[in-house]
């Protein structure tokens, strides 16, 4: 069943019932607005730390929050009723040990109302997420190329080429067999993605993973063209709203300069008519 005729609110454990289905929608989502555009085509809408760089001008996801989470989740949580919200724990919040993630977490599902947590990093990370999820935090994994190890791991390049594929492999079967329900591939060859699809009892969602994947998920201003300056490979533009808007703006300035607004029809008579 996709997210459009579902009745209630998607749960992890129909994501993950979802192995091998139908393709999963995910789209990122920080916002009310765009978050009740996209509730009713998405089965997951993800409150990435991405939001860092997307909303906030961060040049990278390493100095997100977990206030900046729980603000962006709630928003989310009020624009959307069907999809699954999943909101990242942010660098820093989590890593030290799983106690310290359980506090996050939890901080982040009880002010949020989210369903899930999404955390980077493989095997090292399994601890953490038996450890959440034996306490009732669904987690879901995420692989690959892992954003907030950016400085670790020399820029944002493909990941699990050649001998380093085993690696890759070992991290998403250790998430999974630690009750990820399921596991973000990011930025990793095509084979290997089919190989992880197959070998994994959940879903694999990919982001620049081809689409072998259980299900896709992008950044949703990629994909609307709200840049003009980042045109990642792996994303399909399906709009160009950053060109829209910039031509909007100019449009107004222009009108307002040369008295052209407001019009008459936005003004206010004196005397209330009739
Ligand atoms: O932060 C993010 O947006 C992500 C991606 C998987 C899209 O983690």
């Amino acid at each position: 069943m996709s997210a459009s005729a579902a009745t209630r609110r998607q749960t992890p454990s129909d994501i993950r019932a979802r192995k091998g289905g139908a393709p999963l929608v995910c789209l990122t989502a920080y916002t009310t607005p765009i978050a009740k555009l996209a509730d009713p085509h998405c089965d997951i809408l993800l409150v990435g730390d991405s939001v860092g760089m997307v909303l906030h001008g961060l040049p990278s996801t390493l100095g997100v929050t977990v206030e900046m989470m729980i603000l962006h989740g709630q928003a989310v949580m009020r624009g959307s009723d069907r999809a699954l919200v999943v909101v990242d724990l942010p660098f820093g919040a989590y890593e030290a040990s799983p106690e310290a993630a359980f506090v996050a977490a939890a901080r982040i599902m009880r002010e949020t109302g989210a369903g899930a947590v999404k955390l980077e990093g493989g095997a090292h990370m399994a601890p953490t997420v038996r450890f959440l999820t034996q306490r009732g935090v669904p987690a879901m994994a995420h692989v690959g190329l892992t954003p907030q190890a950016v400085n670790t791991l020399g820029g944002y390049k493909v990941q699990g080429r050649g001998a380093d594929a085993d690696r890759i492999r070992e991290d998403a079967q250790a998430v999974a067999a630690a009750g990820a329900f399921a596991v973000v591939l990011e930025k990793v060859p095509e084979g290997l993605a089919r190989d992880m699809t197959q070998a994994l009892a959940v879903p694999t969602i990919g982001i620049g993973a081809s689409p072998a994947c259980d299900g896709q998920i992008v950044v949703i201003d990629d994909m609307l063209g709200l840049f003009s300056d980042f045109r990642p490979k792996f994303v399909r533009r399906y709009a160009e709203l950053g060109a829209a808007a910039a031509d909007a703006v100019a449009a107004y300035a222009a009108d307002v300069r040369s008295r052209r607004f407001p019009g008459p029809e936005h003004v206010f008579a004196d005397e209330a008519r009739p």
